[in-house]
């Protein structure tokens, strides 16, 4: 998969920069043709000519030094690349990369490019924790850069924790898993839902939940980067809105099982990340309901989206938002919707569901197996989910050849 690949290896300036030197060499044994770009500070970690010697190529360090008879313009890389990864990156290079800064070779290049872009962070673990880079991190996940979670140890200054650059062999293993999926949902129509629905109670107030559309923008955003044309259905969000996606706004549950409707027609896959509103209220007051010593709502149930859709020959993942007896849970519901694939998750655990960056989820299938994933950023849960769902379809093109 690497073999034949043109990477950009961005180096910036971290005492875990002579890892690089590792990770050139990897990618080159692998078969690809690797060119390095150092920021001005990596140099004060590592000689370019040492990532020369290993690449055979020359060694873009400075923006301006392009009339140099060997050196390769920085548009010209960006443009040509496979595929850019940056090991190490510093909390530095990624906050400059976050805010599309160009003043040196490295952003210049990234700025440059539309090649998947793979981060690999490396730093002390108070800045990889501060709020800057977090927000840093959000940004560049949201625009579809892949950023690797560092590894927790021991680091050069002494401190313990997390920030240590991931070992080379796992960042070539990331690479080779992003040349897999890179486009392999392309002619697909993917619709995705996020975020919760909202039962009016009157005016001014409804019923709601907490979540965020934080999951279900990850499954689009990924599906989108994997070539999908996507359709996304949504309640209101707590995150931005995705780019190149087809974004449909519903407020209440039965909103969004009409906007599903019409969007599944044409489409391969549905995955139903959002939390509808189980009960609306009988009726809905005209005016503002004045305060009282007490107020009896009286709640009917919504329809159930997902199992009304029992005749779509579509793939169906559905999630379950469970607090106990997760597993037992997910098996009821795969049943009861008749679905492809549930992802359940247990909200109750810190890191997991509701308005959390990361998921730790288990994926629960018809025929009764079980799948444990450990907790993951929902960028990669987005990622696991797509991978099954571009298996399942596969395996259904094989078995109905062109009758679907
Ligand atoms: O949005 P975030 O803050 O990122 O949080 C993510 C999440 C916790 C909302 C997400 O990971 C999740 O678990 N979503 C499903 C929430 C939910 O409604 O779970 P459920 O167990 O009640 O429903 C099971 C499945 O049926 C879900 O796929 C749901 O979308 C679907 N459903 C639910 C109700 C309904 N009336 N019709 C449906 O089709």
């Amino acid at each position: 998969m690497i073999a034949g690949r043109r990477i950009v290896l961005g180096v910036s300036g971290s005492i875990a920069a002579f890892k690089g030197v590792a990770l050139a060499s990897q990618l080159v044994k692998a078969g690809a043709s690797v060119d390095v770009v150092m920021t001005p500070s990596a140099r004060r970690f590592i000689a370019p000519l040492s990532f020369r010697a290993i690449t055979g190529r020359p060694v873009l360090t400075e923006l301006w030094d392009e009339e140099s008879s060997d050196a390769i313009g920085h548009v010209a890389l960006g443009r040509a690349a496979d595929l850019i990864v940056i090991a190490p990156a510093t909390a530095a290079t990624i906050a400059r990369l976050a805010h599309g800064m160009a003043d040196d070779a490295l952003g210049a290049t990234v700025l440059a490019s539309s090649a998947p872009l793979l981060i690999a962070p490396a730093m002390e673990p108070h800045m990889w924790a501060a709020a800057a880079t977090v927000e840093n991190v959000t940004i560049l996940r949201r625009r579809g850069a892949i950023v690797m979670e560092p590894g927790e140890g021991r680091l050069a200054s002494g401190q313990i924790g997390r920030g240590r650059l991931p070992e080379p062999e796992e960042i070539v293993d990331a690479i080779a898993r992003e040349f897999e999926r890179e486009q392999d949902l392309m002619g697909r129509h993917v619709v995705v839902t996020a975020g919760g629905t909202r039962e009016a109670i009157d005016p001014v107030r409804f019923i709601g939940n907490r979540s965020s559309g934080k999951m279900g923008v990850a499954v689009a955003e990924q599906a989108r980067r994997r070539g999908a044309r996507v359709t996304l259905i949504h309640g209101p969000l707590q995150v931005a809105l995705p780019a190149g996606v087809e974004a449909v706004a519903v407020e209440s549950t039965r909103e969004m099982e009409e906007a599903i409707h019409s969007a599944v027609r044409t489409a391969s896959a549905l995955v139903m990340a959002a939390a509808p509103a189980d009960f609306r209220p009988s009726a809905i007051a005209g005016q503002k309901i004045k305060r009282r010593a007490s107020v009896t709502l009286d709640l009917v149930p919504n329809p159930d989206i997902l199992a009304r859709l029992a005749d779509w020959r579509g793939i169906k993942v559905g999630f379950a938002a469970e607090t106990d007896d997760v597993i037992e849970n997910a098996r009821a519901k795969v049943t009861a919707k008749r679905v492809d694939l549930i992802v359940a998750n247990d909200v109750s655990e810190e890191g997991s569901g509701f308005g959390t960056d990361t998921n730790r989820v288990t994926f629960v299938f018809p025929d009764g197996r079980v799948e444990s994933r450990p907790l993951q950023t929902k960028s990669a849960v987005a990622d696991d989910i797509l991978d099954l769902i571009v298996g399942l379809l596969a395996l259904k093109e094989v078995v109905q050849p062109s009758s679907t």
